[in-house]
């Protein structure tokens, strides 16, 4: 079938995996609360109001239903006359595409149901990390068995010494197995206010678009692209369905579901599609995040269930949360990360007064390592809204400087 023609069933079928979202989310919203899988919005004031979760998982079904149906259009002969071989040629079959595109659909497909099951047991952060590297497994298996290419081209700084290209073997699928880690994670741990998550992942997957289209055009690895474009239109339909019930005021929450079923859809396109270092300058502040909430997340500091902004009924915005450091207490690597931030200038952190009222120099509130508190620390307190705008302008601006660094600056070192 012509790759036009595909691209246009692509399209349309992308429209209805939107229409599709956009009405079932209103439709199923009661049954979720129903089966007690609510959160509360803790940033307003109404603390009563019970908010649906896990509302990606719906995205996620929509998605799966639409990429199902989706799967013969690439392959399908198309224009043949009646016959035997009608739909397919078996002739030129491609079965590595086939294996890839059924692979990916089984990774993304578990890392829904393994999301979903995080929201409703409330998994631990072990578990966390184990589920993605096995949602991962067939997805390396079919990289390993159709393109299996571990070979990275050496940066020219590096060329005396390593050669022109590095075998990484083992290594690289190391590699692409915590990339799928890494995404599912860093999108997860930029949460909070309401349309961050799904608003995130429609400024990554929208990059992602973009960079496929220029390099459909441009690159000789058109396939690759065409690939991922298959992958990434239907996902923003989706998503942009579904941030619209979760934008503010949030009718219903994305839920861990929505956080992994989108890292996994950007690692699988990011890995088959053989640009994942390119998928990485698309994730800038997610990296960012995860850095710098490292001293939080391995418990050199204390971190607390929710790091999200605390919310202020009496102006109507959120600020800064903030943990308690008390020296004596904190191990030295902890304390030697806060004093570099606080070097930096990347945090809020002020003594807190004794139990009797007398001040201690001992006991500290420190602003919770999160790009979100970061927004508020250098701006000051914020309408929620206006923080998520703010963050996903952020997002914008470090996918245009993605692409500066992808077409201007690795020419240098390429
Ligand atoms: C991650 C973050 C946690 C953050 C939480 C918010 C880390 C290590 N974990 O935890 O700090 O507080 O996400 O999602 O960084 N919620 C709102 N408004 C929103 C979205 C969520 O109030 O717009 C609250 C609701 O009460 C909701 C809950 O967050 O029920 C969902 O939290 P959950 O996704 O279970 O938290 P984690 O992913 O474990
Ligand atoms: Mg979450």
């Amino acid at each position: 079938m012509d790759v036009l023609l595909q691209i246009v069933i692509n399209l349309v079928m992308s429209a209805m995996a939107y229409y599709g979202t956009y009405t079932v989310i209103p439709q199923v919203r009661h049954l979720f609360i129903k089966a007690n899988l609510f959160g509360v919005d803790l940033c307003k004031q109404n603390k009563d109001i019970k908010v649906a979760e896990s509302q990606g998982v719906i995205a996620g079904c929509v998605y799966l239903v639409v990429m199902f149906l989706f799967i013969p259009v690439p392959f399908a002969t198309g224009g043949r006359p009646l016959g035997y071989e009608w739909l397919f040629s078996l002739e030129d079959f491609r079965h590595e595409v086939f294996a890839q595109f059924i692979c990916a659909l089984l990774s993304i497909c578990c890392m829904i149901f393994l999301g979903f099951a995080d929201d409703v047991l409330d998994l631990r952060w072990r578990t966390k990390l184990l589920l993605p590297t096995i949602a991962t497994l067939p997805l390396l298996m079919v990289y390993g068995v159709t393109y299996n290419n571990t070979t990275i081209v050496v940066p020219k700084p590096f060329r005396a010494a390593l050669g022109y290209s590095l075998w990484l073997g083992p290594l690289y699928y190391i590699y692409m197995g915590m990339l799928a880690v890494f995404c599912t994670n860093a999108i997860n741990i930029v949460a909070g206010i309401n349309g961050i998550e799904a608003g995130q992942g429609l400024v990554i997957a929208l990059s992602i678009i973009t960079y496929n289209v220029v390099e459909l055009v441009a690159s000789d690895q058109w396939q690759c692209h065409l690939f991922s474009l298959y992958f990434m239109v239907p996902f923003v339909s989706v998503t942009a369905a579904l941030l619209y019930h979760n934008w503010y005021p949030s009718r219903v929450f994305v839920g861990d579901t929505y956080c992994y079923f989108a890292g996994m859809t950007f690692a699988v396109v990011g890995i088959l599609g053989h640009f994942s270092k390119t998928m990485l300058l698309f994730f800038i502040p997610q990296v960012f995040n995860f850095l710098y909430s490292c001293p939080q997340l391995f418990k050199f500091v204390d971190c607390p269930r929710h790091r999200l902004p605390k919310y202020d009924p009496k102006t109507d915005t959120i600020f800064v949360s903030t943990f308690r450091l008390k020296t004596s207490e904190t191990k030295p690597l902890g304390r030697l990360f806060i004093k570099i931030l606080r070097i930096l200038r990347l945090v809020q952190y002020k003594p807190i007064g004794a139990v009797n009222g007398s001040a201690t120099a001992d006991t500290y509130e420190c602003s919770n390592l999160t790009i979100i508190n970061l927004i508020l620390v250098k701006l000051g307190p914020m309408h929620e809204k206006r923080v998520t705008c703010v963050l996903l302008a952020l997002q914008v601006l470090c996918s245009c400087l993605g692409f500066f660094i992808r077409y201007g600056i690795s020419k240098i070192f390429y």
